[in-house]
């Protein structure tokens, strides 16, 4: 690609059919919004300065939701037509020579890859413009691409001005166009709201470029699948489901081993290394990256989290925010709820939550327990029914313990508190005091045995 390309993504409808309060281009499809997979894709053909949002309906949501990538924008406050849409920001983007390129909101499916050769046909001739086109089964509702002798695109017909000839024709306009911007915005100002609809209508362009004596090309997807707009939500769970396809399939070319690939999520942002094995209705999701050789159990949800190498997340495991090193095993049924640190080698075990806390390597909390706000030592060992006080109503504290501690089964820690290295907690203690390295701290109330009590209360029952 050596010429520059300025991108337009049509974003300013409400999309009636979503039947939502929600303006369409925010619904989420493979993890994201429509419009920032959008946005995404065309970040890879022009830098941020070249892109631009046109947006209307909810346009402040529109906005905050893609502006972190840097894009621009311009307002449709009245939509009247996808030609309106793009005349709304005549001003700047007429400054911009090279291709003016043409996206929709609510097309997310689309690759970078098609539109590099739709811009490539584009540069390789001298056509004021390439479209990009489908042939469908049954193309109901889109514009009839017709050609001419030539196979040069004499015009696009939309449904309702179609004749029955022009209804026949299977070839339907998509609506992504790479257009010579110099000639377009030298002729933008001829296209008229002379339609049953009023609106002012992009494809008009075709005609209108065809009588200056121009030609356009059009170039068909390989797969119509890619190009799939989304109008309802019936819609828009077939493109969730093709991003998933399509991210798993990519994961196991990849070298990822995917046990039922049809019931597993994994979000567009993540990242798995080789030899991994996600097991079946996981989801994977946000900005997660797992490393080699890992295990990520049946229906675990893992969020926003970082997973070094051969970590193992058991089965209905849920993990937030977190980071888990080298070696560490967590779950089956555990939750690391947010910010946690699992160090290398370290196991969570089943029922187990942690909150803000960091185990040290080789920790070990292996059943029923919940560590809030605390930092656990390496090689601790932290008993059964384990409870951190972490929150006194009205503020969280921390609980430290040191390295190689144990703290018995189903002790009490009251925060602020801090456990030395080495110590020793007896079971069922409850712990309110610091306790220094390699002391032992007994919480709890002595075991009286009285000898004999239970048989003399038999006994009394028979008299
Ligand atoms: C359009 C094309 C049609 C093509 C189809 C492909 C025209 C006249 N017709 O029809 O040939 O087959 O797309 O999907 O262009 N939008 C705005 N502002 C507006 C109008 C639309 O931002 O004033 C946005 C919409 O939010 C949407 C996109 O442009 O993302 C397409 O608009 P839509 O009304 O759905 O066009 P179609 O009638 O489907
Ligand atoms: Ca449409």
């Amino acid at each position: 690609m050596q010429t520059p390309v300025t991108i337009v993504i049509l974003a300013a409808g409400l999309g009636t059919r979503m039947k939502s309060r929600k303006a369409k281009v925010l619904h989420r499809a493979g993890g994201k919004t429509l419009v920032e997979h959008v946005v995404d894709t065309a970040l890879q053909l022009a830098p941020a300065e070249r892109v631009f949002v046109v947006v209307g309906h909810q346009a402040e949501e529109v906005r905050q939701t893609v502006s972190p990538q840097g894009v621009r924008f311009f307002e449709q406050r009245e939509q009247k037509g996808t030609g309106h849409a793009v005349l709304v920001g005549r001003e700047q983007l007429a400054t911009l020579g090279g291709y003016l390129v043409i996206l929709y909101g609510d097309c997310p499916l689309l690759r970078a890859e098609t539109l590099r050769s739709l811009i490539a046909r584009a540069e390789g001739g001298s056509a004021a413009g390439v479209l990009l086109t489908a042939l469908m089964e049954d193309p109901t509702g889109y514009g009839r691409v017709i050609r001419d002798a030539r196979g040069h695109v004499a015009a696009i017909v939309e449904q309702k001005a179609a004749s029955p000839e022009q209804l026949a024709v299977r070839e339907a306009n998509m609506g992504i166009y790479c257009l010579r911007a110099d000639l377009f915005w030298k002729h933008a100002g001829e296209i008229r709201p002379d339609n049953p609809a009023h609106e002012y209508y992009l494809t008009d362009m075709v005609e209108i470029l065809n009588r200056a004596g121009h030609y356009l090309e059009a170039i068909q997807v390989a797969d119509a699948k890619e190009v799939l707009g989304i109008n309802n939500r019936q819609e828009l769970a077939e493109v969730d489901r093709l991003f998933r396809d399509r991210k798993v399939r990519e994961l196991m070319l990849g070298g990822v081993t995917i046990e039922k690939p049809e019931t597993v999520t994994v979000d567009a942002g993540v990242t798995i290394g080789m030899d991994s094995v996600v097991e079946p209705f996981a989801q994977i999701l946000g900005n997660t990256k797992i490393g080699e050789n890992c295990r990520i159990g049946a229906c675990a949800i893992v969020r926003d989290s970082e997973l070094a190498d051969e970590v193992e997340i058991g089965p209905f495991t849920m993990v937030g925010t977190s980071r888990v090193e080298r070696g560490a095993h967590v779950g089956p049924f555990a939750r690391l709820r947010l910010e946690n640190e699992v160090g290398p080698g370290a196991h969570v075990g089943n029922f187990v939550e942690l909150k803000k806390a960091r185990m040290g390597a080789g920790a070990k909390a292996n059943h029923l327990a919940y560590l809030g706000d605390a930092q656990i030592g390496a090689a601790s060992n932290i008993g059964a029914g384990t409870i951190t006080c972490n929150y006194d109503g009205t503020l969280k504290h921390v609980t430290r313990i040191g390295e190689r501690a144990f703290v018995g089964s189903n002790s009490t820690l009251v925060a602020p508190v801090e456990i030395g290295d080495g110590a020793y907690l007896a079971a069922g203690s409850v712990i309110t005091e610091p306790v220094p390295a390699d002391a032992l701290a007994l919480g709890r109330a002595r075991q009286t045995v009285k000898p004999d009590w239970a048989r003399k209360r038999r006994q009394l029952g028979k008299k």
